[in-house]
């Protein structure tokens, strides 16, 4: 058969299926009641007979009407008059056809007698499904549509009232729905790949959307169906143009039953005449119901392309591309016009908004870049427990909790913890004016130091004030971080470290954070990183990057910290466009990795030993301010060893300090020699191990120590400081990093020296021409070291004790600062 004889079979065929069409669906099954009502009532050409009791299981409901004239839609009539349901009632409609039913439900509240309707109080069930749950309709006319596949020979409808409330109903649909409507796959959202199982779900429609058209009333639908209009929904309604044209119902896979002609004649495309870029999105924002699975379904028609190849555009389901470069023609056999859809599975989530977008192909260009949007459908998927409605549970920390319990705990959890901050700074304040440093007790627990993290930390708590004030950071779903950082886009990559890639992301409200997901391991793996990230927990301070969260689904270990957002010291020296950094501004990064380290080694009883410290492990946010990422993770375990320091060595290479090499022993003085080669390098701002130079200039340290040895570091610095350090700061910078390069750890200065020498290196920067400086007075300096000493023990002390490390640092800060200009006046003088 050539092509000519398959184009006219298939021509024929849809010739043939298009007359079939044409005439309409018959539903076998087909009751349409009006409850309460004595008469039959006509509503877009389908009678609502009246209603006699005939299905119902029991008898001796109340009929109630109401003479409140109704007037704002067609169906108003439908809601003149009500059944009012006292006890629990069922409906029980014999099948005639077994396979998918709509379920139509309408509610008007109105007063009759002695019912309010407008405090009834119920739910909802069909065959095994929660339609409704605690259902209160009380504002104005609710219409609810379901469609579920009835497998018996009846389907039963039940209404249950609330303890003391009772139940009501004004109109009732069950209508047989045509096979063909809803199939059992679809293709996932996120990750994306294939559902199966739609057969066996029941649906809630929750949008029916005609884009760039009237509204579509049930009259002009041959299953019922309203669809509104999309102006309400769109983003920006100046970035979208509505046209219309003609659907032709052949080879497009959609029959006028999955639409109808006025759905797939009318479209929204990018409205191009208010634009001088043609490349944005047209994007449509709807309301969901945080926790469930959807259903969206797309209907495309060609109405707007003259010839083939015409149109070519991607189409978005909250920020992931569910379809790209989608040309229309591929799947309707070359003809234009011809109505396609798509049906996607959007998994289960915390947001309550759902985002669709179509924009241009970026890869395909055309004469008149476009995308369209016919109409759109999203239908929530019954959840696990066989419910639609307000029993929505997502899985947080193992066990099942409700949304809107979490909403209302999370809320008070978030007031608590505000209330308690507020009680602590004020007491923080009085405390400090009186000296007093002996109470300890009266802090209930941990507020985590560092600032915009706070927000999400909370947040984001799980669902008791227990946890949420635990000092784990909270767990997320892993759909939530698929989510935040587009399904772990390759793009979206920001560092590789040996614990596996490291992603920028963006959580529901805007927070961004740095996503780290490590490679898979075995069972025991995830309950050391369990471990793992309750050390790291406890360790918040001003200068570590804190740890807001992490996930251990299934195999997944993903850590997830707050977002810095001038990124790494080392991008910061060399190998970006970034400008050269000022000395001062060197100096005070190196003063907070160094406060950050210093904080490691002392700020528990068990020193944490950073392993791998390294520009690219100096952090900057938009502030400058430095803190130091990565730490810990090597601490504990065989497997993570395995995993870290293989790569950890080569990565490092360059700050490794050699007695740990040569000895296999790790103290807090590694640290030290891995620090003093990051001073190096940011005097002379190129890598630690360079290979491209000549061979004695390969390793920085080396080259450095060679060159301070002589006492001449400034030959090899930095050329955009030349002439911009004193030189009496560059040779205190240059001893300390010198000392911290001591061959053995004994010798190397501790952490807490190291930070008091280059705060004093800053100072001396900073000293007046006429404060001249003299610091060979090592007495005085003795002096100062045991103030710093005390100062550094209260920093300590305090952020044991859980209090807001940030404001116990500024403490630190406040005073070191005022010893240091002191004793550079001091010596001025
Ligand atoms: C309502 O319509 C049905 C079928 O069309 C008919 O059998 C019935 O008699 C009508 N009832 C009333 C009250 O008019
Ligand atoms: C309601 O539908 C009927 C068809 O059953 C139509 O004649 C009538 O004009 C419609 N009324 C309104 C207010 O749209
Ligand atoms: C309600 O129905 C009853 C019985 O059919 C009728 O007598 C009464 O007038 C109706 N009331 C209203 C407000 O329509
Ligand atoms: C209804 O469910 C049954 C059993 O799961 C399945 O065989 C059948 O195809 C379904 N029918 C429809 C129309 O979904
Ligand atoms: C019915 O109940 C609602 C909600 O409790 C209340 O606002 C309204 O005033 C009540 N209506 C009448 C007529 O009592
Ligand atoms: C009804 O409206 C009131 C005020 O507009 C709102 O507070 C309430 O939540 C609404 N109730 C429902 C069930 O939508
Ligand atoms: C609805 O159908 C009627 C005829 O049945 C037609 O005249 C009208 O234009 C249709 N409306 C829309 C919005 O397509
Ligand atoms: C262009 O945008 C303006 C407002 O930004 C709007 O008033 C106007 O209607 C738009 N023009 C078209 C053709 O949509
Ligand atoms: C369109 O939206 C998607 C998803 O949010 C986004 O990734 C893409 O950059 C947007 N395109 C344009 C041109 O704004
Ligand atoms: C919906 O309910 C069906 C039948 O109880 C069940 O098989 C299915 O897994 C449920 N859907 C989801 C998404 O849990």
């Amino acid at each position: 058969m050539g092509v000519g004889e398959l184009k006219l079979l298939f021509w024929t065929l849809s010739m043939l299926s298009s007359v079939l069409f044409s005439m309409g669906f018959v539903p076998k099954d087909n009751y349409l009641i009006d409850c309460g009502s004595p008469i039959n009532t006509t509503v877009s050409n389908r009678v609502f007979l009246a209603d006699n009791s005939q299905y119902l299981k029991t008898q001796g409901d109340i009929l109630a009407n109401t003479s409140n004239s109704i007037t704002s839609t067609n169906a108003s009539r439908l809601y003149q008059t009500a059944r009012i349901f006292e006890g629990t009632t069922s409906y029980s409609f014999p099948i005639s056809l077994q396979g998918r039913h709509w379920i139509r439900l309408y509610f008007l509240p109105f007063q009759y007698q002695n019912y309010n309707m407008s405090t009834a109080m119920f739910s909802v069930t069909a065959q095994n499904f929660v339609l409704l749950s605690t259902f209160q309709p009380q504002n104005g006319s609710v219409f609810k549509e379901y469609s579920l596949n009835v497998t018996s020979d009846n389907l039963v409808l039940t209404f249950t009232p609330a303890v003391n409330s009772f139940a009501f109903l004004n109109a009732l649909e069950v209508v047989s729905v045509p096979d063909t409507l809803i199939t059992d796959g679809a293709q996932t959202v996120n990750p994306s790949g294939s559902f199966q199982g739609l057969l066996g779900e029941a649906l809630e429609t929750v949008w029916r959307v005609n884009m760039g058209g009237p509204m579509v009333s049930a009259l002009n639908d041959t299953l019922g169906r309203t669809w509104v209009t999309d102006g309400n929904f769109l983003l920006n309604q100046n970035l979208a143009h509505a046209v219309t044209g003609t659907a032709n119902y052949v080879n497009g896979g959609a029959t006028s039953d999955i639409a109808p002609p006025s759905v797939y004649g009318t479209a929204e495309e990018m409205n191009s005449v208010n634009s001088t870029n043609p490349n944005f999105n047209v994007t449509w924002k709807f309301n969901v119901d945080a926790g469930f699975q959807y259903l969206i379904r797309f209907h495309f028609c060609d109405i707007v392309s003259k010839s083939l190849n015409m149109l070519y555009f991607n189409v978005f389901v909250n920020s992931w591309v569910v379809a790209q470069d989608l040309d229309l023609s591929d799947n309707t056999f070359g003809n234009l016009a011809a109505p396609y859809y798509m049906d996607f599975v959007l998994g289960s989530s915390i947001s309550t908004v759902l985002y669709v977008s179509v924009g241009p192909s970026t890869t395909i260009t055309t004469v008149t870049p476009n995308a369209i949007l016919n109409g759109l459908e999203v239908m929530k998927m019954n959840n696990s427990e066989g419910s639609l409605d307000g029993e929505a549970y997502i899985s947080l920390n193992g066990s099942k909790t409700k949304v809107g319990l979490i909403v209302g705990l999370v809320a008070g959890v978030f007031a608590v913890l505000l209330s308690v901050a507020i009680l602590f700074l004020i007491l923080h304040r009085r405390r400090r004016l009186t000296h007093d440093h002996h109470s300890k007790s009266w802090v209930p627990f941990s507020l985590n130091g560092g600032g915009n993290t706070h927000s999400s930390v909370s947040k984001f708590s799980k669902g008791t004030i227990t946890s949420a004030t635990s000092e784990l950071g909270f767990r997320f779903p892993f759909v939530a971080l698929q989510e935040a950082t587009n399904n772990f886009d390759e793009s979206w990559v920001v560092g590789v470290g040996g614990f596996g890639k490291v992603y920028k992301g963006v959580l529901k409200d805007g927070t961004k954070v740095a996503v780290k997901r490590g490679n898979p391991l075995s069972q025991q793996g995830l309950a050391e990183f369990r471990t793992e990230i309750e050390l790291l927990s406890q360790f918040r301070h001003r200068h570590l990057v804190s740890l807001i969260g992490y996930c251990d689904e299934g195999k997944e270990m993903i850590l997830v910290y707050e977002y810095m957002e001038n990124g790494t010291l080392k991008n910061h020296l060399y190998g970006s466009n970034l400008p050269s950094l000022s000395w001062k501004q060197r100096l005070e990064i190196c003063i907070g990795s160094a406060k950050g380290l210093h904080y490691l080694h002392t700020g528990s009883a068990k020193a944490i030993i950073h392993r791998d410290v390294k520009s690219a492990n100096i952090l900057v946010d938009e502030n400058l301010m430095a803190k130091v990422a990565d730490f810990g993770l090597s601490k504990t375990g065989p497997d993570f060893d395995k995993t870290h320091v293989s790569t950890a060595v080569k990565g490092s290479f360059g700050y490794l300090d050699p007695e740990y090499f040569r000895r296999q022993q790790l103290t807090e003085k590694s640290d030290v020699y891995s620090f003093g080669v990051v001073l190096f390098e940011v005097f002379c701002a190129r890598p630690v191990i360079d290979p491209s130079l000549p061979r004695e200039m390969v390793n920085l340290a080396e080259w450095a120590m060679h060159w301070q040895k002589k006492g001449q570091l400034e030959q090899i610095m930095d050329p955009n400081l030349a002439g911009k350090i004193r030189p009496d700061s560059l040779r205190k910078f240059a001893e300390t990093a010198e000392k911290c390069l001591a061959e053995y750890g004994v010798d190397r200065p501790t952490m807490g020296d190291v930070l008091w020498n280059l705060e004093y290196t800053l100072q001396l920067q900073e000293a007046d021409a006429q404060n001249e400086a003299d610091d060979n007075s090592t007495n005085q300096i003795g002096e100062l070291s045991s103030m710093v000493n005390l100062i550094s023990n209260e920093e300590t002390s305090l952020t044991v004790e859980h209090l807001d490390s940030s404001q116990v640092d500024d403490i630190s800060g406040v005073s070191m600062s005022k010893v240091f200009s002191q004793l550079v006046k001091a010596e001025g003088r």
